[in-house]
């Protein structure tokens, strides 16, 4: 017989209990499921709506269905459909009928909201720590090669000489908006829908503020339909999970070149590798390939819970249930990614000389000719001109501009001085750019400095 199996005359078709059940999945919200009734029935006890030695007994109980749940002693079975009816059940079986009055001035549906808020909440602060610590591995190197100069790339063409440091930091900042977004996020999350009932609220004298706090909440959902309807807090977990897939994505995208015999650019530690089954001299970045790859999967979820979000009535509906596997993978899928980030990128070794040689094998400092051929008078766009000239030529000599001599420099313009050669040296080039933010080595120490004040200054730290 079903915990609502009253007013049936007939078991369930077995394919329905199949279909429509959740414990496959959903028993990985047992503790957090256990917590809140924990909680639960505190308030019921305090509020006098069940006599306190029942609630002793419930809470008792409880506990002993975690841990048997935990050790893997409880029979879950699909047709007590989800871990809410198999928690009820267990405990039933556990303590008699008095288990019973623990569903008291409840409902499933306030129940599962509440467990997914509960499990929101836990996996937000896990992620945070993780971007954090992919965010200091990133530092560690930026610390490590502050001197070393790369090209920097626009339409993946060689632009302008950076600091590999700056090239760190940039991931850095954006993680650290990501990390920002988690932490707003929990403002939202950390709200207690408990007490909505299955849409209306209840008629018991319940206490609410008493359960959230219980529970660490901030406060309670204002409105009991909003409570059991609103997903919004999934619709944004996979949301900033999709943009810290798409950071890691192009991060991956870039080792994955970079560690090509092409660039040569960084070698990925061996332990972070894998071989090929044919070809012996192989080194893959596998974890690379793997993390861009699942980034798929993180928009698949995002897209997968909005569409079945958009057009459902107020309040609970059976489609929501389509909630949770999809937020657990993109936790377990960013879990993974962050854990094996932050290791990949503290083992990299970076290539300084081949770095350096492909900045002084280009045109990457022809911006600074002609910005040197503006502080002699010329305007930027007739100096423009007259680099593109230089450039020209020196492609059909096969020269770079350092190689010209002061009488060459000269026949495109008579300002040009011996000053020229130093003006255009890479660490020249990269020094010059020294405004806030630029590339210039005491830029890239402040937005070390700044970077590392951020992380310090976190809300992770409370949570
Ligand atoms: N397993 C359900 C879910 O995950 C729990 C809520 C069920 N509520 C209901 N009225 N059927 O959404």
């Amino acid at each position: 017989m079903k915990l609502w199996g009253g007013r049936f005359t007939k078991p369930t078709n077995e394919l329905v209990d199949e279909y429509t059940s959740s414990i496959r999945f959903d028993q990985k919200l047992a503790k957090y499921d256990v917590k809140g009734s924990l909680a639960h029935v505190a308030m019921l006890k305090k509020c006098d709506i069940i006599p306190a030695e029942d609630a002793e007994q419930i809470t008792e109980g409880l506990k002993k269905v975690l841990s048997k749940i935990e050790a893997g002693e409880a029979e879950l079975s699909e047709a007590d459909e989800d871990i809410h009816m198999n928690v009820e059940r267990l405990l039933i079986e556990e303590i008699g009928p008095v288990g019973g009055k623990l569903h008291t001035g409840r409902s499933r549906n306030d129940q599962v909201a509440l467990d997914m808020r509960l499990y929101a909440r836990e996996a937000v602060s896990e992620l945070i720590v993780l971007v954090k610590s992919v965010q200091q591995a990133l530092i560690g190197q930026a610390k490590a090669n502050i001197d070393v100069i790369m090209p920097g790339y626009t339409h993946l063409q060689r632009a302008q000489p950076v600091l590999f440091a700056h090239h760190m930091m940039a991931y850095v900042f954006m993680f650290q908006r990501d990390v920002e977004r988690l932490e707003d996020s929990l403002k939202r999350v950390n709200k207690s829908p408990l007490g909505a009932g299955a849409l209306a609220g209840t008629t018991f004298p319940i206490d609410r503020a008493f359960v959230a706090e219980q529970l660490d909440f901030d406060g309670i959902c204002e409105n009991s339909l909003d409570a059991v309807s609103d997903r919004d807090f999934v619709v944004e977990f996979l949301s900033n999970g999709s943009l810290i897939g798409t950071h890691l994505s192009r991060l991956c995208e870039e080792l994955v070149q970079w560690s090509s015999a092409e660039f040569n650019f960084v070698e990925l530690d061996d332990s972070y590798t894998t071989g090929s089954s044919m070809m012996p001299q192989k080194k893959n970045p596998d974890v690379a390939e793997l993390v861009r790859g699942k980034t798929g999967r993180l928009y698949g979820n995002l897209i997968g819970m909005l569409t079945t979000l958009k057009g459902l009535p107020l309040a609970y509906n059976k489609d929501m249930q389509e909630d949770k596997e999809g937020m657990f993978d993109s936790h377990e899928t960013l879990k993974g990614a962050l854990q094996l980030f932050a290791g990949m990128i503290a083992s990299m070794e970076v290539n300084k000389e081949s770095m350096y040689k492909a900045v002084s094998n280009d045109y990457s400092n022809a911006t600074d000719l002609a910005d040197y051929l503006v502080n002699k008078g010329l305007t930027f766009r007739e100096s423009h001109a007259v680099v593109g000239q230089v450039v020209l030529n020196c492609i059909q000599s096969s020269k770079y501009l350092l190689d010209l001599s002061l009488a060459e420099f000269k026949q495109y313009s008579d300002v040009v001085e011996e000053d020229i050669f130093e003006a255009l040296k890479p660490e020249t080039v990269v020094n010059a750019r020294a405004a806030a933010g630029g590339t210039a080595k005491n830029s890239v120490l402040d937005q070390i400095e700044k970077a590392e004040q951020l992380l310090e200054s976190s809300d992770v730290n409370k949570v």
